[in-house]
Protein backbone atom coordinates (compact mmCIF):
# COMPACT_ATOMS: atom_id res chain seq x y z
CA UNK A 1 0.00 0.00 0.00
CA UNK A 2 1.35 3.23 -1.22
CA UNK A 3 2.32 5.65 2.08
CA UNK A 4 0.06 8.44 2.56
CA UNK A 5 1.25 12.30 3.74
CA UNK A 6 1.08 12.05 7.59
CA UNK A 7 -1.54 14.77 9.10
CA UNK A 8 -2.05 16.01 12.25
CA UNK A 9 -5.28 15.00 14.65
CA UNK A 10 -4.06 16.33 17.62
CA UNK A 11 -6.58 17.39 20.09
CA UNK A 12 -6.64 18.05 23.88
CA UNK A 13 -9.48 16.84 25.87
CA UNK A 14 -9.55 18.64 29.27
CA UNK A 15 -5.91 18.50 30.86
CA UNK A 16 -4.91 15.65 29.11
CA UNK A 17 -3.09 15.08 25.65
CA UNK A 18 -5.02 13.35 23.06
CA UNK A 19 -3.98 12.33 20.04
CA UNK A 20 -5.84 10.62 17.84
CA UNK A 21 -4.83 8.91 14.20
CA UNK A 22 -1.26 9.42 12.95
CA UNK A 23 1.06 10.49 15.48
CA UNK A 24 2.49 14.18 14.74
CA UNK A 25 5.47 13.41 17.24
CA UNK A 26 8.51 11.51 16.95
CA UNK A 27 9.30 12.61 20.42
CA UNK A 28 6.25 11.65 22.74
CA UNK A 29 6.67 8.13 20.88
CA UNK A 30 9.96 8.47 22.35
CA UNK A 31 8.50 9.15 25.28
CA UNK A 32 6.41 6.05 25.35
CA UNK A 33 9.49 3.87 24.40
CA UNK A 34 11.18 4.89 26.75
CA UNK A 35 8.45 3.63 29.46
CA UNK A 36 7.67 0.44 27.61
CA UNK A 37 11.66 -0.52 28.11
CA UNK A 38 11.44 -0.27 31.95
CA UNK A 39 7.63 -1.02 32.62
CA UNK A 40 7.26 -4.22 30.92
CA UNK A 41 9.04 -7.72 32.17
CA UNK A 42 10.41 -9.41 29.39
CA UNK A 43 9.28 -12.90 31.16
CA UNK A 44 6.00 -12.21 29.11
CA UNK A 45 7.17 -10.60 26.18
CA UNK A 46 4.48 -7.67 26.31
CA UNK A 47 6.62 -4.87 25.30
CA UNK A 48 6.08 -3.54 21.34
CA UNK A 49 8.84 -2.02 19.15
CA UNK A 50 8.67 1.17 18.23
CA UNK A 51 7.84 -0.02 14.68
CA UNK A 52 4.49 -1.40 15.80
CA UNK A 53 3.67 1.64 17.79
CA UNK A 54 4.14 4.21 15.05
CA UNK A 55 2.61 1.65 12.63
CA UNK A 56 -0.67 1.70 15.56
CA UNK A 57 -0.68 5.69 15.70
CA UNK A 58 -0.87 5.73 11.66
CA UNK A 59 -4.48 3.82 12.06
CA UNK A 60 -7.43 6.01 12.86
CA UNK A 61 -9.24 5.83 15.87
CA UNK A 62 -5.74 5.23 17.59
CA UNK A 63 -4.55 7.18 20.88
CA UNK A 64 -2.65 7.33 23.46
CA UNK A 65 -2.39 9.26 26.68
CA UNK A 66 0.62 9.95 28.95
CA UNK A 67 1.25 10.70 32.83
CA UNK A 68 3.81 12.87 33.54
CA UNK A 69 6.35 11.54 36.95
CA UNK A 70 4.04 15.09 38.79
CA UNK A 71 1.11 13.20 37.99
CA UNK A 72 0.57 15.85 35.16
CA UNK A 73 -1.96 14.45 32.85
CA UNK A 74 -0.06 17.08 29.66
CA UNK A 75 3.60 16.23 30.47
CA UNK A 76 5.18 19.43 28.29
CA UNK A 77 8.63 17.51 26.47
CA UNK A 78 10.96 19.05 29.18
CA UNK A 79 8.69 17.03 31.74
CA UNK A 80 9.65 13.27 33.40
CA UNK A 81 7.31 10.86 31.65
CA UNK A 82 5.95 7.98 34.09
CA UNK A 83 3.04 6.03 32.07
CA UNK A 84 1.39 5.84 28.98
CA UNK A 85 -1.68 3.85 27.95
CA UNK A 86 -2.55 3.11 24.18
CA UNK A 87 -6.00 2.32 22.98
CA UNK A 88 -7.96 1.53 19.84
CA UNK A 89 -11.34 2.48 18.84
CA UNK A 90 -13.73 1.36 16.26
CA UNK A 91 -17.31 3.00 16.02
CA UNK A 92 -18.46 3.28 20.21
CA UNK A 93 -15.77 1.21 21.59
CA UNK A 94 -12.31 1.11 22.57
CA UNK A 95 -9.35 -1.53 23.03
CA UNK A 96 -6.83 -0.66 25.69
CA UNK A 97 -3.96 -2.07 23.85
CA UNK A 98 -1.17 -1.07 26.70
CA UNK A 99 -0.81 0.66 29.74
CA UNK A 100 2.03 0.83 31.91
CA UNK A 101 3.63 2.75 34.31
CA UNK A 102 7.82 2.79 35.12
CA UNK A 103 8.46 0.79 38.15
CA UNK A 104 10.17 3.99 40.36
CA UNK A 105 6.57 5.75 39.76
CA UNK A 106 3.96 2.90 41.14
CA UNK A 107 2.12 2.89 44.19
CA UNK A 108 1.78 6.27 43.87
CA UNK A 109 -1.22 6.77 42.36
CA UNK A 110 -0.06 6.99 38.96
CA UNK A 111 -1.65 4.60 37.28
CA UNK A 112 -5.27 4.89 38.65
CA UNK A 113 -4.94 8.83 37.17
CA UNK A 114 -3.97 7.47 33.90
CA UNK A 115 -6.81 4.95 33.64
CA UNK A 116 -9.46 7.56 35.20
CA UNK A 117 -8.27 9.88 32.56
CA UNK A 118 -8.41 6.79 29.76
CA UNK A 119 -11.89 6.60 30.88
CA UNK A 120 -13.00 10.12 31.35
CA UNK A 121 -11.75 10.71 27.62
CA UNK A 122 -13.44 7.74 26.19
CA UNK A 123 -17.19 9.06 27.33
CA UNK A 124 -16.31 12.34 26.35
CA UNK A 125 -15.87 10.90 22.65
CA UNK A 126 -19.02 8.80 22.75
CA UNK A 127 -17.23 5.65 23.53
CA UNK A 128 -19.75 3.07 25.39
CA UNK A 129 -17.48 0.35 26.03
CA UNK A 130 -13.93 -0.44 26.63
CA UNK A 131 -12.46 -3.74 26.53
CA UNK A 132 -8.78 -5.20 27.37
CA UNK A 133 -7.20 -8.46 28.55
CA UNK A 134 -4.75 -9.39 30.48
CA UNK A 135 -3.31 -12.13 31.73
CA UNK A 136 -4.73 -14.30 34.97
CA UNK A 137 -3.28 -13.09 38.20
CA UNK A 138 -1.58 -9.79 36.50
CA UNK A 139 -1.44 -7.35 39.45
CA UNK A 140 -3.38 -4.56 37.60
CA UNK A 141 -6.11 -6.65 37.60
CA UNK A 142 -6.94 -5.14 41.38
CA UNK A 143 -6.49 -2.00 39.65
CA UNK A 144 -9.40 -2.73 36.31
CA UNK A 145 -11.85 -4.19 38.78
CA UNK A 146 -11.38 -1.08 41.16
CA UNK A 147 -12.99 0.75 38.05
CA UNK A 148 -15.63 -1.66 37.51
CA UNK A 149 -13.86 -3.54 34.58
CA UNK A 150 -15.29 -7.68 34.60
CA UNK A 151 -13.99 -10.70 33.12
CA UNK A 152 -16.28 -11.38 30.48
CA UNK A 153 -14.04 -14.18 28.85
CA UNK A 154 -11.29 -16.78 29.53
CA UNK A 155 -8.58 -18.15 27.08
CA UNK A 156 -6.97 -20.93 28.70
CA UNK A 157 -3.66 -20.91 28.38
CA UNK A 158 -3.43 -18.31 25.96
CA UNK A 159 -0.09 -16.79 26.74
CA UNK A 160 3.19 -18.20 26.95
CA UNK A 161 5.81 -16.80 29.16
CA UNK A 162 9.84 -16.84 28.29
CA UNK A 163 10.59 -20.00 30.57
CA UNK A 164 7.50 -22.00 28.83
CA UNK A 165 4.98 -21.79 31.06
CA UNK A 166 1.34 -20.82 29.67
CA UNK A 167 -1.24 -18.30 31.26
CA UNK A 168 -4.32 -17.50 30.73
CA UNK A 169 -6.20 -14.50 28.87
CA UNK A 170 -8.81 -13.16 30.53
CA UNK A 171 -10.90 -10.40 28.14
CA UNK A 172 -12.45 -7.72 30.43
CA UNK A 173 -14.68 -5.16 29.76
CA UNK A 174 -16.44 -1.99 31.44
CA UNK A 175 -19.25 -0.36 30.30
CA UNK A 176 -19.25 3.07 29.99
CA UNK A 177 -22.65 5.29 31.75
CA UNK A 178 -23.34 8.77 30.84
CA UNK A 179 -22.47 10.00 34.42
C1 LIG B 1 -0.50 -1.83 36.34
C2 LIG B 1 0.31 -0.56 36.58
C3 LIG B 1 0.15 0.38 35.39
C4 LIG B 1 -0.21 0.14 37.85
O1 LIG B 1 0.49 1.37 37.99
P1 LIG B 1 0.56 2.14 39.42
O2 LIG B 1 0.98 3.52 39.14
O3 LIG B 1 1.38 1.35 40.39
O4 LIG B 1 -0.94 2.09 39.89
P2 LIG B 1 -1.54 2.82 41.20
O5 LIG B 1 -0.45 3.32 42.07
O6 LIG B 1 -2.52 3.81 40.72
O7 LIG B 1 -2.28 1.64 41.90
C5 LIG B 1 -3.68 1.66 41.96
C6 LIG B 1 -4.17 0.43 42.66
O8 LIG B 1 -3.96 -0.69 41.81
C7 LIG B 1 -3.53 -1.78 42.58
N1 LIG B 1 -2.23 -2.14 42.10
C8 LIG B 1 -1.55 -1.54 41.11
N2 LIG B 1 -0.40 -2.16 40.86
C9 LIG B 1 -0.35 -3.19 41.72
C10 LIG B 1 0.61 -4.19 41.97
N3 LIG B 1 1.75 -4.27 41.26
N4 LIG B 1 0.35 -5.11 42.92
C11 LIG B 1 -0.80 -5.04 43.64
N5 LIG B 1 -1.74 -4.11 43.44
C12 LIG B 1 -1.52 -3.19 42.51
C13 LIG B 1 -3.57 -1.37 43.98
O9 LIG B 1 -4.85 -1.71 44.48
C14 LIG B 1 -3.46 0.10 43.95
O10 LIG B 1 -4.16 0.65 44.98
P3 LIG B 1 -3.43 1.00 46.37
O11 LIG B 1 -2.79 2.32 46.14
O12 LIG B 1 -4.58 1.04 47.31
O13 LIG B 1 -2.46 -0.07 46.66
C15 LIG B 1 1.81 -0.90 36.78
O14 LIG B 1 1.93 -1.83 37.85
C16 LIG B 1 2.50 -1.45 35.54
O15 LIG B 1 2.95 -0.69 34.67
N6 LIG B 1 2.63 -2.78 35.44
C17 LIG B 1 3.39 -3.42 34.34
C18 LIG B 1 2.68 -3.31 33.03
C19 LIG B 1 1.35 -4.02 33.06
O16 LIG B 1 1.23 -5.14 33.53
N7 LIG B 1 0.32 -3.35 32.51
C20 LIG B 1 -1.01 -3.90 32.43
C21 LIG B 1 -1.12 -4.83 31.26
S1 LIG B 1 -2.74 -5.53 31.18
Amino acid sequence: MAARPMRSFRRREGAARVSIGPADSGDDIDRIMKVMAGAFAPEYGEAWNRRQISDALLLAGTRYCLIGADGSLDPDPTEQVAGFALLRGLFDEEELLLFAVLPQYRKKGLGAALLAQVIASARTRGIVRLFLEMRRNNPAGKLYSGFGFRTIGVRPGYYRTASGERLDALSQELTISDG
